[in-house]
C-alpha cells in the first residue's frame, strides 16, 4: 500500500513543487559567516598558449570581438578581468627568437592540445591587445638540459609586452600530473617545490630584478596550479614553496567533471549540491593558506565544466551551463576563493565565445558568457560587495543574499530545474517570497533567460542578448526588467525552471 502511494507521488511532483513557496530570508545587515569584500574582477579569464593568439591577435591586428567581450566586463564592475595565460600547451612551448611566424602547432593533439608548441616573438604581441592585468605560465614541464634558457627567454619575452600589467608568472602547470609522463614515476611535490624554487629564483634575478615597472622583482610568483592530487599544506608547511617570499598568490584547477557518459546538466552540472561539493573541498587547502599567511590569495587561476573539453555538445556551452556558472561563480565567493579564470578555447565545448573562424563559422558568443555577465553586474560597481549562500538544501534550487557596504541590497535565486523544449510537460515554476528589510518599498527583477536548459540560442539577460556582428560584440533586445512591490515585507516572485533572478532593492 504504501509503495504505491509513493509511486503516485513522484509522478506528481512537477505539479506539486510549482505550489509550493520557498521563503527565503536574509538578514538586512551582513551575517556572520558572510563572504569577504569580492573582487571585481572575479569572474576573470585563461587563455591557453594555443589559443591566445586566436582571442587576442597580436598588435596590429587585435581581435576587437574579444576586446568588446573584456571590455564589457569592465564596464559592469568597473574592474578589467585578469588573463592567466598557460596551461598544458604553455607548459610544452618552447621560445624560438628567430622564428617569424607568431606561434607553430603540431597537428598531433591530445585533448584538443596540440603537443608541440613553437612561440616566436610576435606571439607575445598580444598583451598589448588588452589593458588587463597579466599571468603568465613558463615551461617547466620541459625536461631537455636547456629548460631553464627556455623559461627564462619566455618570461623576458613576456614581461617586455605585459610591462607594469604583470600581475605573476606562473611556473609550469598542473605538476601532480607529471610522474610518469614528462618526469620518472618517482617525482614527487618536494621534487617540483625544489625544481620550482630554482627556476622562481632565476625568473627574479635575471627577469625581474631592476625592471623598470615598478614591480616587486622578487614576491611574483602564483604557485601549486596543482589539479588533483597534491596538498597545499606540505608544499608550504613541510617542503617550504614559500620559505624564500617568492609567492604572491596560490591557484589550483577545477573540472567539475570529464565527459563519462553520467555527465548530465540536471544531474550533474545544474546540481547546486554537486556544485557545492566542487568547491567545498578547497577549504581545508584555504584553511592552511590561511594559516600559513593570510595575505595570499587562493584562487582556482584555471577552472571550467570539463577538462576533456570536447564532444559534450547539449551538455556544456548550453542555457544549462549558463546557469551552472552563475551558481559556481557564486558559490566560490561565497567560500572567499578570490578569483575564478574561467578557461576558454576556440574548440572548446564550454567556451564563452569563438574568437575566429572555426569550422566555417563565424565567431559567435556562446551561453556561458551570459553567465559571466550576470555575475559582473551582481557584483557591480560598489567598493564592498560580500556574499552568503542561503542553504535551502536543494539540488535545482539556490539562492545568495548579496550586500553592499554591509546591507542587504541583492538576492539571485537559480531554478536549476531541467527544463528544455523537448520536455513532455509545461515549464514549471517555482514561487518564491522573499524577506526584505523594513525600509524597501520596491525592488527591480532581472532574469537570464533562455528556451531551455539545452538551448545554445535566444539568451537574454534582462532583456539584452549580444553576439558577433560585423567583426564586433553587438548588443541587441531592449533593457527588460519587472518591478516588484513590498507587501507585508515581502516580494513575491516566480521563477521557471532552468532560469535565474536578480533581484535589486530600491533604496528609499
Ligand atoms: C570568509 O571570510 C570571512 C571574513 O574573514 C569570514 O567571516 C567567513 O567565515 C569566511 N567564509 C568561509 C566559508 O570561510
Ligand atoms: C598579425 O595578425 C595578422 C592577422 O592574423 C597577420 O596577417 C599578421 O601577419 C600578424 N602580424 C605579425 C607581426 O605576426
Ligand atoms: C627557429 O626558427 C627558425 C626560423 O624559422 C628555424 O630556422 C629554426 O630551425 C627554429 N629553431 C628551432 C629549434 O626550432
Ligand atoms: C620527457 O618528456 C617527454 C615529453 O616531452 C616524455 O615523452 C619523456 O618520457 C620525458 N622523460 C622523462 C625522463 O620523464
Ligand atoms: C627515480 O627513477 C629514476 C629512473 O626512472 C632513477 O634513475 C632514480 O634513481 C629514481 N630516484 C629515486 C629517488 O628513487
Ligand atoms: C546532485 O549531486 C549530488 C552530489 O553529487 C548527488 O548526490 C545527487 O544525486 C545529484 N542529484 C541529482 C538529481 O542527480
Ligand atoms: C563535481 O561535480 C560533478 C558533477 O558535475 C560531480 O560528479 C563530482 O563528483 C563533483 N566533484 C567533487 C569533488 O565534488
Ligand atoms: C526539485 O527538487 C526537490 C527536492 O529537493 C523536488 O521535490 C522537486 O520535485 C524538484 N523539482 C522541481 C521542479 O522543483
Ligand atoms: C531535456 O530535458 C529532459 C528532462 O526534462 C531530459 O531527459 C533530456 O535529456 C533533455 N534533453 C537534452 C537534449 O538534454
Ligand atoms: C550567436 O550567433 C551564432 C550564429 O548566428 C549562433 O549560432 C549562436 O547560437 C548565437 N549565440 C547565442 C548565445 O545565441
Amino acid at each position: 500500500m504504501r509503495l504505491s502511494f509513493w509511486k503516485i507521488c513522484l509522478i506528481c511532483s512537477p505539479v506539486v513543487a510549482t505550489t509550493e513557496v520557498v521563503k527565503l530570508q536574509a538578514s538586512a545587515h551582513l551575517p556572520v559567516g558572510a563572504s569577504k569584500p569580492v573582487e571585481h574582477a572575479f569572474a576573470s579569464f585563461s587563455f591557453p598558449v594555443h589559443f591566445f593568439a586566436d582571442f587576442a591577435g597580436n598588435k596590429s591586428h587585435p581581435n576587437r570581438f574579444s576586446q568588446d567581450v573584456v571590455r564589457l566586463l569592465h564596464e559592469k564592475t568597473g574592474a578589467w578581468p585578469h588573463i592567466r595565460v598557460g596551461g598544458t600547451s604553455g607548459d610544452r612551448a618552447i621560445y624560438n627568437a628567430s622564428q617569424t611566424q607568431s606561434i607553430i602547432l603540431s597537428e598531433e593533439l591530445d585533448n584538443g592540445i596540440p603537443l608541440e608548441v613553437y612561440l616566436g616573438p610576435t606571439w607575445f604581441e598580444g598583451f598589448e591587445t588588452f589593458p588587463t592585468p597579466w599571468t603568465f605560465g613558463v615551461n617547466l614541464a620541459n625536461n631537455k638540459s636547456n629548460a631553464l634558457d627556455n623559461a627564462l627567454a619566455e618570461a623576458e619575452a613576456a614581461l617586455k609586452h605585459i610591462k607594469g600589467n604583470l600581475v605573476a608568472f606562473e611556473i609550469g602547470n598542473e605538476p601532480d600530473l607529471y610522474p610518469g609522463s614528462v618526469r620518472p614515476l618517482n617525482f614527487t611535490e618536494a621534487d617540483y617545490v625544489r625544481e620550482w624554487r630554482y627556476f622562481a629564483d632565476a625568473i627574479s634575478q635575471r627577469v625581474m630584478k631592476g625592471n623598470k615597472y615598478g614591480l616587486d622583482w622578487w614576491k611574483i610568483f602564483q604557485a601549486l596550479t596543482f589539479v588533483d592530487g597534491w596538498s597545499v599544506s606540505k608544499a608550504f608547511d613541510e617542503y617550504g614553496i614559500d620559505s624564500t617570499g617568492h609567492v604572491k598568490l596560490v591557484s589550483q584547477h577545477q573540472y567539475a567533471a570529464g565527459n563519462a557518459d553520467w555527465v548530465r546538466l540536471g544531474r550533474s552540472f545544474m546540481n547546486h549540491t554537486a556544485i557545492a561539493a566542487n568547491l567545498t573541498q578547497y577549504i581545508p587547502a584555504m584553511e592552511a593558506l590561511q594559516a600559513y599567511d593570510p595575505q595570499i590569495p587562493f584562487l582556482l587561476g584555471e577552472t571550467n565544466s570539463d577538462y576533456v573539453n570536447l564532444n559534450m555538445a547539449g551538455v556544456e556551452g548550453v542555457f544549462g551551463s549558463s546557469l551552472w556558472l552563475v551558481d559556481y561563480l557564486l558559490f566560490g565567493m561565497s567560500l572567499n576563493i578570490t578569483r575564478f579564470n574561467l578557461i576558454q578555447g576556440t574548440t572548446f565545448g564550454y567556451t564563452a565565445w569563438v574568437p575566429v573562424q572555426y569550422n566555417g563559422q563565424d565567431p559567435k558568443v556562446k551561453p556561458p558568457l551570459y553567465g559571466q555577465l550576470v555575475v559582473a553586474d551582481v557584483i557591480g560597481h560598489h567598493r564592498t560587495v560580500q556574499v552568503k549562500s542561503l542553504d535551502l538544501g536543494r539540488d535545482n534550487l539556490s539562492a545568495y543574499a548579496i550586500y553592499e557596504s554591509d546591507i542587504l541590497a541583492k538576492y539571485v535565486v537559480v531554478n536549476l530545474d531541467e527544463w528544455n523544449s523537448t520536455t513532455v510537460y509545461p515549464r514549471p515554476s517555482q514561487q518564491i517570497s522573499l524577506d526584505v528589510p523594513g525600509y524597501v518599498n520596491t525592488a527591480e527583477a532581472k532574469r537570464l533567460t533562455g528556451p531551455g536548459a539545452s538551448a545554445d540560442t535566444g539568451i537574454s539577460w534582462g532583456g539584452l542578448s549580444w553576439n558577433y556582428t560585423d567583426g564586433r560584440l553587438a548588443r541587441s533586445g531592449s533593457d527588460r526588467c519587472d518591478i516588484l512591490r513590498v507587501s507585508h515585507g515581502r516580494l513575491a516572485v516566480e521563477l521557471p525552471s532552468s532560469e535565474a533572478v536578480v533581484v535589486e532593492f530600491h533604496h528609499q
